[in-house]
């Protein structure tokens, strides 16, 4: 039996949003507070209720109007954007429009919404795919209207064609300004038939139609935002989609026998948990191939939280352990480009600020190069126009969402994360070796960008980059925290006091029992309390993790006592961080961000 978190995958949560949209724009009724819930099942099925005004058309036709509306919005392959935005910046915007029936709780003060231009404006907890084509068919079933609570039901079976190849995930988007208007999601949020469906057509036919706003705008959809239940990314659905590859225990072991050392425990515990041709990249480096490392920064606020670390951390690691060079890049270009209300001088300045961050990580200067996308550019651009060349806008569509009212900026984009993944980017650093495999550690969000530059390599006349994927960092909210963020609240930043750490953990969300009493008697928790969980994150010892996780478990350990152990460990760590930071001073940036040889 799959786990209802299994069941939810990406085709299918974006399938509800698509049969919510077409069912609101044909039979007419406001988008927000009208979704009742949504059941997956096995097979791919999946049952949606929504709240509508007055009974459907008996005569069915209306039905054969959602179907045809269906298929228009999965033929038009739109983009699925997705936006994180302050709960009372959405409200003031969009009203309701993008909450469902379930309240979504008062301590949530960002919500993450996913819009499908037209048809869908929908808090969402859980990922998407970047576009519509993507989910494959729907099929209905059947429907069923409940005319005392003028409910309405309907049940449809999604198939995803294999073929299709990997599902892209919908990026998630920080202010960004292809949100949608006010007025667009207002009139999606009211009780009229609308003329939904993507496509150009459809564009032209509403500059042809009636009344001058009202053309074009399509419905859109609230999904379920169920509070309770679990909320998780399902990481093993996120391999398949992706199709990328797990880390598997023999994988870890090879690592250790080859570095001749424990593996760092995020490898250990599962949160680096896939990849791309790693194993190839070890069979080169058995025989005496070196690598080099790539990972990168978008510079986009003054003070980083212990999420933004991790990849930094684990890349140490990586350079330690194998001793290789590594090369950072710091895209105060995307955050231009991507972020509403950064200038670009503020940008670049951010990108030095950071990199002190980053330097604190621990990197070795012999062999770490760390720029700037805004100074280092010159030496990026002739593998950025190369790559350029072979990136069609539809692939660039296909893979990001972007659609035609994106910057040319953002379009162009891409290639300048790609193209570190070359070593002809780092003529210097490199020393001209240009057949160094590269391996790139990042969160599976970046995973895109990797895709398109794997898909370019050969024509390049380039060895695809291998990467190592991590999760999300959780939020210490618990589940669901990935929306319910508030981004003061939900995690530790680098630069939190002791005093601060101490307040933010202990109203972390506990598996643990509301009393002694009953914690004694039922114990906790552990896959929901975060305490243990941050534990498994950044204990580095084995035997106290297990001892905690068994004792705490059986309702020997109090929350209080998990907790307590969670403080000192961080409070530690942050202090260390920020110790390390203030000896970072400018001519130590300045080395780092060298254009210079590097050792290996
Ligand atoms: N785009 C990433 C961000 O916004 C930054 C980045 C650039 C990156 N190059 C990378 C991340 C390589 C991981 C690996 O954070």
């Amino acid at each position: 039996m799959a786990s209802p978190s299994e069941l939810r995958t990406p085709q299918a949560v974006t399938s509800a949003l698509i049969v919510k949209g077409a069912l609101a724009n044909v039979l007419g009724f406001p988008i927000g507070g009208t979704t009742i819930g949504t059941h997956y099942s096995e097979g791919h099925r999946v049952r949606l209720t929504v709240q509508i005004g007055q009974a459907p058309d008996p005569t069915e036709t209306q039905f054969i109007q959602v179907a045809e509306t269906i298929n228009t919005i999965l033929a038009a392959n739109q983009p699925v954007h997705v936006f994180k935005l302050a709960r009372h910046q959405a409200q003031t915007s969009y009203k309701n429009a993008m909450y469902n029936r379930h309240a979504v709780p008062e301590s949530v003060t960002e919500l993450t919404i996913a819009y499908i231009e037209k048809i869908a404006f929908s808090c969402t907890a859980e990922a998407v795919v970047a576009s519509t084509g993507m989910v494959g068919a729907i099929t209905i079933n059947k429907t069923k209207f409940r005319s005392a609570k003028k409910e309405l039901e309907i049940q449809y079976t999604v198939s995803t064609p294999s073929e299709s190849g990997p599902a892209v995930l919908a990026v998630t988007k920080e202010n960004d300004e292809t949100l949608p208007s006010s007025e667009a999601i207002s009139l999606l949020n009211s009780d009229t038939v609308r003329q939904a469906s993507g496509g150009e057509g459809n564009e032209k036919r509403g500059n042809g139609g009636n009344i001058g706003s009202a053309s074009g705008e399509g419905g859109q959809v609230v999904t379920p935002w169920e509070v309770e239940g679990d909320q998780e990314i399902d990481y093993d659905k996120l391999i398949k989609s992706f199709g990328s590859m797990r880390i598997t225990e023999s994988l870890v072991s090879r690592i250790e026998r080859l570095t001749n050392r424990k593996c760092h425990r995020f490898l250990r515990r599962g949160l680096f948990f896939s990849h791309r041709d790693l194993t190839q990249l070890l069979d080169l480096y058995e025989k005496g191939t070196k690598f080099y490392l790539y990972t990168g920064r978008g510079p986009s606020s003054e003070s980083l939280h212990l999420g933004h670390l991790i990849p930094f951390h684990f890349t140490r690691y990586l350079q330690e352990a194998f001793d290789v060079p590594l090369v950072i890049q710091l895209t105060d270009d995307e955050k231009f480009q991507f972020k509403q209300g950064l200038a670009l001088e503020e940008c670049h300045r951010l990108a030095y600020e950071n990199a002190k961050d980053v330097i604190a990580c621990g990197f070795d200067v012999k062999k770490t190069f760390i720029f700037s996308d805004l100074d280092y550019i010159q030496y990026l651009y002739p593998t950025v126009l190369k790559i350029q060349k072979l990136v069609t806008f539809n692939q660039a569509r296909g893979i990001f969402g972007f659609t035609e009212s994106d910057s040319c900026g953002k379009i162009a984009f891409p290639a300048v994360q790609a193209a570190p993944s070359f070593p002809s980017s780092f003529p210097v650093p490199l020393k001209g070796c240009l057949d160094m495999p590269c391996l790139i550690p990042c969160a599976i969000d970046q995973d895109a960008y990797f895709r398109m530059t794997r898909d370019v390599a050969p024509r390049l006349g380039c060895k695809k980059p291998s990467l190592i994927h991590s999760k999300f960092f959780p939020g210490l909210e618990g589940k669901g925290g990935k929306m319910s963020a508030s981004a003061e609240q939900s995690a530790i930043y680098v630069t939190d006091t002791g005093k601060k750490i101490k307040t933010k953990i202990s109203r972390a969300f506990s598996g643990g029992q509301e009393t002694a009493e009953l914690q004694k008697e039922l114990g906790a928790d552990l896959e929901v309390d975060v305490a243990y969980q941050y534990l498994t994150f950044f204990s580095e010892d084995d035997d106290e993790l297990e001892t905690i996780g068994k004792e705490y478990k059986a309702g020997r350990m109090m929350t209080g006592q998990v907790k307590g152990r969670l403080i000192e460990l961080l409070t530690a760590m942050v202090k260390e961080h920020q110790d390390r930071r203030a000896t970072v001073g400018d001519e130590i940036l300045r080395e780092f961000m060298r254009v210079r040889e590097l050792e290996f």
